[in-house]
């Protein structure tokens, strides 16, 4: 597997960011839908807008292991599939272990190859995996599951419809029993089924392929199970989440940005919190216009599955709020530890405190550059945008968390006249 150099982020604030900006294709909508191509047993698939990111680097060397022959086509950010030979029930540790989202490979493996392998576990049981929901409905669709040491190894004589429900409405999850209730003869229920903008897409991709879906965007999903899904082609949506972090660059800087393929009804409840803090939204057409040009108030934020406010953008309020003039509540619902920035923002000078199980923002400060460190993606783009604000010089590392989910963030940011540099480190 390709892990590439140790890169690093070296940001110099202080410029409030102007111009225009593409948004990327959505990787939570790319990931599942390369793991969806296989379960195509012929012909090759065209996947359009998918963005050059870590993250889908794993996921094309994951079908390749396989014995899919993946093609990116990273300039035209296509991705082309060929799954009619699959060679490999095994998803190697190598890279299981640096992407979560591997599971999402498990239904191709059991419609085509009748069993598959997760590696790499690391022994640590299903619950605190916290992939529960899809081995319980992988097994409620007739799949044997059975758990080793350090290894998931799954077995089925033909998957068949059956009634699912999910405990949460887990985004992955639901996305994944969907593909494999997909290609199960009979009808499939799924009780609790997530909204999320990524999901619909996902089901889209499904239907152009064959599969006979209801219910999306409904919270109650139906399959009706076909004996085959065919390769077709697909542009990706634009990534929501993304859109979201350049709009908040905006916010931070007091800047103002036009932004290209962002959908504000995709933001959900994140545009409503941004709005109240000061931030300005106009669609000119296709074009989504952000800007800021008064003090941030505080804001009260609580994650939620969408519509509610994306648990992925909570790093990137809490850097926001740093700069509002008052004290903000931010309290995270769907992930556990997910304050990992708090103490990075306090290095640059920031007043956060965790507070029970939200954390309190206390501004405004001035933030003040450093070195901070990137403990996941999400943490990652947010110091980006603290040291946008910041006087002096930032340093966020390692940026391999960052280039996971953004496509060229600093070449990005560059053109908005931002001092940014993505370095090798030493
Ligand atoms: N959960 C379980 N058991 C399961 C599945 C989920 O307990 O089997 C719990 C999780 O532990 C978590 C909650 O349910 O507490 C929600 O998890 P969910 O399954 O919805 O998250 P996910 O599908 O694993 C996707 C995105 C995440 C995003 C969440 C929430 C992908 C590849 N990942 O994760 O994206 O935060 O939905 O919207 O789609 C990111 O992009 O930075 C990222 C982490």
């Amino acid at each position: 597997m390709t892990s590439g150099p140790e890169t690093r982020y070296r940001v110099r604030g202080g410029n409030p960011l102007q111009g225009t900006v593409f948004v990327q294709g959505a990787k939570n909508a790319a990931l599942k839908m390369i793991a969806a191509s296989l379960m195509a047993a012929k012909g090759r698939t065209v996947l359009r807008n998918v963005p050059v990111i870590e993250d889908v680097r794993r996921a094309v060397e994951l079908a390749q292991a396989v014995g899919a022959v993946v093609k990116f086509h990273e300039a035209e950010r296509t991705l082309v599939v060929d799954a009619s030979q699959l060679t490999s029930s095994v998803l190697p540790a190598e890279i299981t272990r640096r992407f979560r989202a591997s599971v999402l490979f498990v239904p191709a493996l059991l419609h085509r190859l009748g069993e598959a392998t997760v590696e790499g576990i690391g022994g640590c049981n299903l619950g605190s995996r916290n992939l529960d929901f899809h081995y319980r409905g992988f097994a409620r669709l007739g799949a044997t599951v059975d758990e080793g040491e350090s290894q998931i190894h799954l077995k089925a004589n033909g998957l068949r419809g059956a009634h699912l429900y999910l405990d949460t409405p887990s985004h992955t999850g639901t996305e994944n029993l969907i593909m494999a209730a997909s290609l199960a003869p009979g009808t499939t229920v799924i009780d609790n089924t997530a909204l999320e903008p990524e999901v619909l897409d996902v089901i889209a991709f499904l239907t152009k392929m064959g599969a006979r879906i209801t219910g999306g965007g409904t919270g109650f999903v139906t399959v009706q199970g076909v004996s085959e899904l065919t390769a077709v082609e697909h542009t990706v949506m634009p990534d929501r989440i993304d859109a979201a972090v350049f709009a908040m660059a905006a916010a931070i800087t007091g800047g103002e940005l036009s932004l290209v393929g962002a959908s504000l009804d995709h933001f959900g409840v994140v545009r409503w919190k941004l709005e109240q803090m000061g931030v300005e939204f106009a669609t000119q057409g296709a074009i989504l216009q952000v800007r800021r040009e008064r003090q941030l108030r505080p804001i009260n934020v609580i994650t939620c599955p969408f519509p509610g406010f994306a648990t992925d953008l909570q790093s990137p309020i809490t850097a926001v709020s740093c700069l509002a003039d008052g004290t903000s509540y931010i309290r995270e619902t769907i992930f556990d530890g997910r304050y990992n920035l708090v103490g990075e923002l306090n290095k640059m000078g920031a007043k956060v405190e965790v507070a029970g199980n939200a954390v309190l923002v206390h501004g405004p400060t001035a933030l003040k550059g450093t070195e901070v460190i990137a403990h996941d993606l999400r943490t990652g783009i947010a110091l980006v945008l603290a040291g946008l604000a910041a006087e002096g010089e930032t340093v966020v590392a390692p940026g391999y968390q960052i280039d996971r989910g953004h496509v060229s963030v600093a070449a990005r940011l560059t053109t908005l006249g931002a001092d940014i540099t993505e370095e090798t480190a030493d």
